[in-house]
């Protein structure tokens, strides 16, 4: 049976009744055997590989290559080390397939992997993958993707299997960026918590004591930045709650509690010196929005 998209055909059994779409998944690390349980959680015949030929969750088939995975279904999920390894991993005939990759890498080679499967017949998915392992399949998983739209149409359904699916566009490279994004934020953020904690941790006061304050804060900057992006949007730097210099100027006291109790306070030395160019370039009585100015340009 095939199903007809409106550029190419997608092999494979239609989803009717109790018969649903089978997946193949190539690659099984943490993350990999989480994608392969969660899809056979969901019902769909499950086919998997992976290099070192270890057997995949219960339920799934082993295939005896890569390329005999590839050929077991019409939906190909890549999760592995880096695009080298997705290199390695895929094989065989790619015509009418949709590979969907949710292997970590840059918009650049998601890109540029997009055009070679779309070389050999298939058609080409990135994702980026928001949770790890434990979440796959759970409510608060959420996977981002882009590339074919329709691919993605015609697959949508098989992939809430592993959390929300969330379709950015066309460019195979967003997903990419937003992941790089995105993770950005978390690893700031956790990294500021990390080094509050140290700072407090310095006067006997334990991370579990502060956490509900660092939430307080954490809420509060999320609300702000409905109004921090139209500002970055109309590059508007006004309608301000502070003052960049007034914002330097707290800035200054956090540094110095830090570094008083002996804590590394490279990060908010950099926040410093980003303000202290703004302040210095005219922008004192701006948003702290305004500090994106120099973020684009360093
Ligand atoms: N774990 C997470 O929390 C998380 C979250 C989001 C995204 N991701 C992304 O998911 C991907 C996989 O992560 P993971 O946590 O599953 O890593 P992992 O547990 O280390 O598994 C790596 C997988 O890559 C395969 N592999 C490595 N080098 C290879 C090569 N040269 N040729 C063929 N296969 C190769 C391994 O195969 P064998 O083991 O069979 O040799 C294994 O299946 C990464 O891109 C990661 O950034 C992970």
């Amino acid at each position: 049976m095939v199903r007809v998209t409106s550029e190419r055909v997608i092999s494979g059994r239609v989803p009717t009744g109790r018969t649903k779409q089978p997946v193949t998944v190539l690659g099984l690390g943490s993350m990999g055997t989480a994608l392969a349980a969660a899809f056979r959680r969901a019902g769909h015949p499950t086919t998997t590989w992976t290099r070192s030929h270890r057997r995949g969750p219960a339920g799934t088939a082993d295939a005896a290559t890569a390329a005999a995975a590839v050929a077991a279904s019409p939906l190909v999920a890549v999760c592995v080390l880096d695009y080298q390894a997705v290199d390695a991993v895929l094989a065989g005939e790619l015509t009418g397939k949709a590979v969907v990759n949710l292997t970590t890498g840059t918009p650049e080679q998601a890109r540029v992997l997009a055009a070679r499967v779309v070389e050999r017949g298939g058609e080409y998915l990135d994702g980026g993958i928001l949770v790890t392992p434990p979440a796959i399949g759970s409510p608060t998983a959420t996977v981002l993707y882009s590339g074919s739209p329709d691919a993605f149409q015609a697959n949508d359904r098989v992939l809430t299997a592993l959390g929300a699916a969330r379709y950015l566009g066309a460019d195979p490279g967003l997903a990419a960026l937003y992941d790089a994004a995105l993770l950005g934020i978390a690893y700031s953020t956790v990294t500021g918590f990390l080094q509050a904690a140290a700072l407090v941790g310095r006067e006997e006061v334990s991370a579990a004591r502060f956490l509900p304050y660092a939430r307080e804060v954490l809420a509060t900057t999320s609300a702000s930045l409905t109004a921090v992006a139209r500002r970055v949007d109309s590059g508007e730097h006004t309608g301000l709650d502070a003052r960049l210099d007034v914002r330097l100027s707290a800035v200054e006291h956090l540094v110095h509690a830090g570094q008083v109790r002996g804590i590394d306070t490279t990060i908010l030395e950099h926040v410093r010196a980003l303000l202290a160019q703004a302040v210095a370039d005219g922008h004192g009585a701006a948003d702290y929005s305004a500090v994106i100015e120099l973020l684009r340009e360093p």
